[in-house]
């Protein structure tokens, strides 16, 4: 899956702001990148002080984007292109301009008032409860000196908390999620969904805990009958509508629940690998908790190394490209469900944005600058000057650069997708790590003959080697035989491979499949 943070993606009037159009104009670019399925950054009306996850209306397109027209455009052009379309719906709360809030904000009687979390102050008359919201030391809970009382936001003030525990609501949010799957999206990534169930008490974090926000240690019981609810819902649709779960908790086994009994979430980001750091024995320990955790209840993981949220991962591994490959490697070849953000394919660091030129209340500006089309000075758009600076070295690491480039990590990342899409061994073949000398990481991807009807599988083997060193590595060929059908140094392609990996060379072998019992 292929993220699009709408903004930075290509402008298609001008303004300097990515849009809908812009995404219209560029599908080309996705279809011969290879990916399988767009997801779409929000794009709904929105007074942009969250640039869109603030909304104001889950149900129309806010004019800087284009209309509902450009949408449907967009899923029927998808659509025939063979790409899945994917949105961003926000469950967890609102614009403080959604005529919801408004209304609820209007006094304690208000017909709205119990959509939103209000509560009474502290006898201290301070917030009631200590839970800090994102991005800052400050509470989470903001005054309303009409009706004397404090509202919930996780995130900004302008973002109030929905109150999930009132059936209007979910009713309600039920019927914008109906509205995107009528229109005839093929899923949701539901953002920062652990969110929306809460403990009906509101207690204090744990002090200790709660130095950053409450973002991350809201892990509650009613969200799960939420998803449940939401799931029966999706699953009132035909074909294949994807519920995919922004759960931002730092420990995969929280994530892992998501997945209920198969009656939750099909999928969940597990954040804690984009934490990791370039280093074989952290990368390691996080894809065997990953597979620990996931592989018994059968749910199937995902794996992400930018988003518009974070640095991006050539930007926290030191900005060595060659780590980046290696990196994209590592993406595309473990068990699950890879996601791409948008410019990753094009190596591209964050932008260095002066500080008054900065606009981000999270300070994600730097992810989120402009992608670069070509070499000439407005890079594709139709201004030098868009929303945000560009990325460093856009004369070259811009899409026309590197499509005529065969090195290029573009055309890596097309060799890696079509050789996924290829690859029943890469898609749903087991995964086994191997023993391999300090520094490198060693997989074979597995998958053993079965089936006689019509579709019946071939055996199939690849073996995967990451050299997470700024050194060339020998290793035991009997563990990595085979022919490298792929590597990050490209003029090793094709060849039989010869035990050694180059520093930061990461490699997919063609392996010879395991005999029966062997
Ligand atoms: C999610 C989004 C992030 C947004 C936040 C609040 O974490 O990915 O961009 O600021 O939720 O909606």
């Amino acid at each position: 899956m292929y993220q699009i943070y709408p903004r930075s993606f290509a402008d298609s009037n001008g303004d300097g702001i990515g849009d809908l159009g812009g995404v219209l104009d560029h599908l080309d670019h996705l279809e011969h990148l290879g990916v399988d399925a767009v997801w779409l950054s929000p794009f709904y009306r929105s007074p942009m002080a969250d640039f869109g996850y603030d909304v104001s209306d889950f149900c129309d397109v806010d004019p800087l984007f284009g209309d509902l027209a450009d949408f449907d455009r967009i899923v029927t052009e998808a659509h025939a292109r063979g790409l899945r379309v994917i949105i961003d719906w926000v469950p967890n709360h609102s614009s403080d301009q959604h005529p919801w809030f408004v209304d609820a904000r209007s006094g304690r009687d208000a017909a709205k008032r119990d959509w939103y979390v209000w509560r009474d102050p502290a006898p201290d008359g301070g917030p009631p409860n200590n839970w800090i919201r994102a991005w800052s030391t400050e509470p989470a809970w903001t005054f309303d000196e009409a009706s004397g009382q404090y509202y919930l936001h996780c995130w900004l003030p302008q973002q109030p908390d929905l109150n999930w525990a009132n059936p209007e609501v979910v009713a309600a949010m039920h019927d914008t999620l109906r509205f995107w799957l009528d229109r005839g999206v093929d899923g949701v990534r539901m953002d920062v969904v652990h969110l929306i169930g809460k403990d009906p008490a509101l207690p204090d974090d744990d002090p200790d805990l709660a130095v950053l926000s409450h973002v991350p240690l809201n892990h509650r019981p009613e969200t799960h009958a939420l998803l449940r609810d939401l799931r029966v819902l999706f699953d009132s649709y035909d074909g294949d509508r994807v519920a995919l779960g922004e759960i931002y908790l730092l420990d995969t086994a929280q994530v892992a629940t998501y997945y209920g009994t198969a009656d939750e979430l099909h999928l969940n980001f597990n954040f804690p690998p984009m934490f990791a750091k370039w280093d074989a024995a952290d990368w390691r320990a996080q894809i065997e908790t990953t597979y620990a955790q996931l592989d018994p209840i059968e749910a199937w993981p995902t794996w992400v190394l930018s988003n518009h949220d974070n640095w991006r991962h050539r930007t926290r591994y030191g900005g060595v490209e060659a780590r980046a490959r290696a990196a994209a490697v590592l993406l595309l070849t473990l068990r699950g469900t890879p996601f791409l953000f948008a410019g990753e394919e094009l190596a591209l660091e964050d932008a260095y944005v002066e500080p008054d030129r900065a606009v981000d209340p999270g300070g994600r500006d730097g992810c989120r600058a402009p992608i670069p089309w070509d070499s000439s000075p407005e890079h594709g758009w139709a201004t030098v000057d868009p929303w945000l600076p560009w990325p460093p070295d856009p004369e070259t690491r811009n899409v026309a650069t590197q499509l005529a480039d065969p090195r290029s990590t573009f055309h890596l990342y097309r060799r890696l997708l079509a050789e996924r899409r290829a690859s029943r061994a890469l898609q749903t073949g087991a995964l086994h790590l191997f023993d391999v000398p300090e520094g490198v990481i060693g997989y074979h991807r597995e998958i053993g003959s079965h089936g006689t009807g019509p579709e019946p599988v071939t055996a199939s083997k690849r073996t995967v080697l990451i050299n997470f060193t700024g050194q060339s590595v020998g290793l035991d060929t009997a563990l990595a035989a085979g022919t490298v059908i792929i590597s990050t140094h490209p003029e090793h392609e094709g060849k039989p491979f010869q035990g050694r990996l180059a520093a930061d060379e990461a490699v997919v072998l063609s392996a010879p499949p395991n005999r029966a019992g062997s």
